[in-house]
Formats: C-alpha cells, structure tokens, sequence
C-alpha cells in the first residue's frame, strides 16, 4: 500500500465507525422508539429535524437541551402539539458528550 491509500484507508475506517457508534447511541437511548431517519413517527424524522435547524446558530444547544431534558425542560415545542419528548425521568440518560454527538450525528443528515 502507498501513501496515499493508508491514509485514504484510515479516513475512511474513522468515518465509517463514528457513523456506526452514533446511531447506535441513538438506538441504545431508545430514541428510534419515537424517531426514524426518513419516517415520521411519533415524533418527526430526523431528517425534517436535520434540514429545519441547518444553519441556525442556537440549534446544537436548543436541541442538546430537548435531547437531554426533553420538550418541556428543554428547547420547547416545534413540531405539533400532540406529542412531546419525554423529560429524562422517564427516558435513558444522555450525557452532554452523548447530546453532542447525536446532534451532530442528526445535523449530518440533512439532504
Ligand atoms: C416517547 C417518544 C420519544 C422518544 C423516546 C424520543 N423522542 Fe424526540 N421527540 C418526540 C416528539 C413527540 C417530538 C416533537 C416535539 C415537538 O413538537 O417539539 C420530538 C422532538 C425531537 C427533536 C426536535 C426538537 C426540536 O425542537 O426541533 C429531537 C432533536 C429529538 N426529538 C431527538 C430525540 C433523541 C436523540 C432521542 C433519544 C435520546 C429522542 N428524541 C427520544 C418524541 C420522542
């Protein structure tokens, strides 16, 4: 192997596992049981959520802050007044590390 395809090797291994341990993240914190990538469900695909907030400056703290807390503690309602996102109580923990990483993981989708 040259240079070049390590390095292209190795760029590809790093951005393949990330992926991988972040929607297995979202999985292990139970999110897919309201959430789909594509699908609305309970609550709205991550993908509508992803090109809603694209660009917006306060959208990684608003949404760290539902993910953790849930709509009411957190960043409040967006999407319908139906439905809310559960606060922490009755819902798996989500460290600031973990919000970060699945806001990103969400950010990323957006077509
Ligand atoms: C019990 C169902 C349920 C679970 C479990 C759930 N959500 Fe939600 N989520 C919702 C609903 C409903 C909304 C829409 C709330 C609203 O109208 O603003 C929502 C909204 C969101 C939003 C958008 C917030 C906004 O203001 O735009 C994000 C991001 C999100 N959820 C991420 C997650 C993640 C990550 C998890 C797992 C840690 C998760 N959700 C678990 C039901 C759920």
């Amino acid at each position: 192997m040259d240079r070049v395809e390590k390095i292209l090797l190795i760029l590809m291994l790093g951005m393949s596992t990330s992926s991988f341990a972040d929607v297995n993240l979202v999985k292990d914190k139970q999110c897919m049981q309201c959430h789909d990538v594509t699908a609305e469900r309970i609550g709205p695909s991550f993908q509508r959520i992803a090109k809603r907030w694209k660009g917006n400056p306060v959208a990684e703290q608003l949404l760290m802050s539902t993910i953790q807390q849930g709509t009411q503690d957190g960043g409040g309602q967006h999407w319908s007044s139906k439905a809310n996102m559960p606060n922490s109580q009755e819902r798996p923990l989500v460290s600031n590390d973990e919000a970060k990483k699945i806001v990103k993981w969400i950010m990323g989708l957006s077509v």
